[in-house]
């Protein structure tokens, strides 16, 4: 998808189509040309509300208001209003918060993730069409806008729009064609493309790790576990940021297998390392001035004759054992020791894990939401901040002493599940907090993405399946930390 940015207004372009977003209901907007029409289609312009009128090349959509989230689901619903049509190039004017040019950033991007649709294992595809769309500079308020931070701001989100698509196709693909090895080819091939480091460890490497909690998880699988390194290292670095992401490229559970319903969907055990990879792209692709380094545990967990198993004591990359009382809460296992590994290889100003740990997670706070816990309240309240700028829902559990008691193990240091089958989410996210060294204590926020990383419907700019969750949420955080003054 081409975006071209121009002064004409946008009577003066020659697309194939026009799209007007009404906001407010503001049907007398002068914008709005085919009020009459609309009001015979029935179009009363709410949020995610169409309305094509082919004879006229026009396209209403609704938006709440003019705000980023808004208007971005607006752009999306516009696409998908779209698609199975012919069209191939659209015209659109600047819709902006008082003449912040951000909303062109959140229209582009909604424009982008609106289009994307996974098609791979389809004999019919049906992708979208659209091919260009022009953004005229006439403002919906008449406001004047400045060409060049509106270019800057629409370089933004294709950036980051396709580093979201590029996670989704990660999540969508099925176990058996993304398997860890997969997933350190595609982290060599990004690599390749962008200019970031790679560096891959095998299970020899593994061992000499002592990363035991991986490789046992791992153990049960015939394809064998990758945990991936991808750098970011401009010279003009402000600080380091660390990013930690789960990646079970399917989780059946293990021996304490998942029921049948369950088990579907759960090649989307690898959306925080899929998240990782895609901050990874866009940090390098926007040359951000910060070090950032992506860690990937990629596993899958599978039952067999060599399948570890509830009982068994396991060893963590630090040292601390691990009574295993259910296989199916792998991803803390595998977590442990990568969080281990990348504390032990870089000391970062922040501490950022991605992954679908729990269930608990979307019953806490359904499936739109991500959930954010931690030891510091000002990382934790950044993540959700920085997430609602970039159009994710994050909120923050948080952890507590009781709860934290609920992983006493009576024959090891910790036990891998809590006692009591309330507050998962936060059981789960102290596990993680027992393999963050004293460094890191402060600076560490644990995202549990288990509810919008993949949701079997649309909802807003997210298609069904994949959403790509975590990567909007970090690329706009470690963009906002790069431009601020205030530095850890
Ligand atoms: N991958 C799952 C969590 C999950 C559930 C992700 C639903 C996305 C949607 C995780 O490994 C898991 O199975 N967790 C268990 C933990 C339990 C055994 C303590 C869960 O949530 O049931
Ligand atoms: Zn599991
Ligand atoms: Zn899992």
């Amino acid at each position: 998808m081409n975006f071209e940015l121009t002064v004409l207004p946008v009577e003066e372009i020659s697309e194939d189509l026009e799209v007007i977003i009404v906001v407010k209901k503001h049907i007398k907007h002068r914008f709005v040309q085919d009020r009459k029409l609309l009001k015979k289609a029935g179009f009363s312009s709410g949020q995610d509300e169409t309305c094509l009128l082919v004879e006229k090349n026009r396209l209403y959509v609704g938006a709440d208001s003019l705000k980023s989230a808004n208007i971005r689901r607006a752009a999306a619903n516009a696409i998908k209003a779209l698609k199975g049509t012919k069209y191939k190039s659209l015209k659109v004017a600047s819709y902006t918060n008082k003449g912040c040019t951000y909303t062109l950033r959140a229209m582009t991007e909604g424009f982008i993730l609106g289009g994307y649709s996974f098609e791979t294992y389809k004999s019919n595809k049906n992708k979208n069409k659209i091919k260009k769309i022009s953004i005229s500079l006439e403002e919906y308020s008449n406001l004047a806008l400045d060409i060049e931070k509106a270019a800057q701001q629409i370089h933004k989100a294709q950036i980051t729009a396709e580093a979201t698509n590029f996670t989704r196709d990660i999540v969508n693909t099925t176990p058996d064609d993304c398997y860890p090895d997969v997933m350190a080819s595609i982290s060599e091939r990004l690599a390749e493309e962008t200019g970031l480091q790679c560096h891959i460890l095998k299970p020899k490497q593994l061992k000499r790790e002592k990363m035991q909690a991986l490789l046992a998880v791992a153990r049960a699988s015939r394809h064998k576990p990758r945990v991936i390194h991808l750098s970011h290292k401009p010279e003009n670095a402000k600080f380091k940021i660390t990013l930690v992401g789960k990646g079970l490229t399917y989780d059946s559970g293990g021996l304490s297998l998942k029921p049948a319903e369950f088990m579907t969907t759960m090649k989307s055990d690898k959306s925080g390392a899929s998240a990782v990879m895609g901050i990874m792209k866009a940090v390098s692709e926007l040359n951000l001035p910060v070090e950032v380094h992506g860690f990937i545990g990629a596993v899958e967990n599978m039952i067999g004759g060599d399948a570890y198993k509830p009982d068994d004591v396991l060893v963590a990359k630090n040292g601390k054992t691990i009574e295993i009382r259910n296989t199916d809460a792998e991803g803390r296992l595998v977590l442990a020791d990568v969080l281990c590994y990348a504390q032990q290889e870089v000391k970062a100003d922040y501490l950022f894990d991605f992954a679908t740990l729990t269930g608990a997670s979307v019953v806490a706070v359904g499936h739109y939401t991500s959930s954010v816990m931690g030891n510091s309240k000002s990382v934790q309240n950044l993540v959700v901040k920085e997430a609602q700028n970039a159009g994710e829902l994050a909120t923050i559990l948080d952890f507590n002493d009781y709860l934290r008691k609920s992983l006493k193990s009576e024959i090891a240091d910790i036990c891998n599940i809590s006692n009591t089958r309330y507050g998962g989410a936060i059981t789960a996210g102290q596990f993680l907090s027992e393999f963050i060294d004293h460094r890191h204590s402060d600076k560490w926020a644990h995202i549990d993405i288990a509810g919008p990383a993949f949701v079997e419907h649309e909802w807003g700019e997210n298609p069904y399946g994949a959403s790509g969750a975590g990567v909007r949420m970090m690329i706009k955080l470690i963009e906002s930390l790069s431009q601020g003054s205030k530095h850890p």
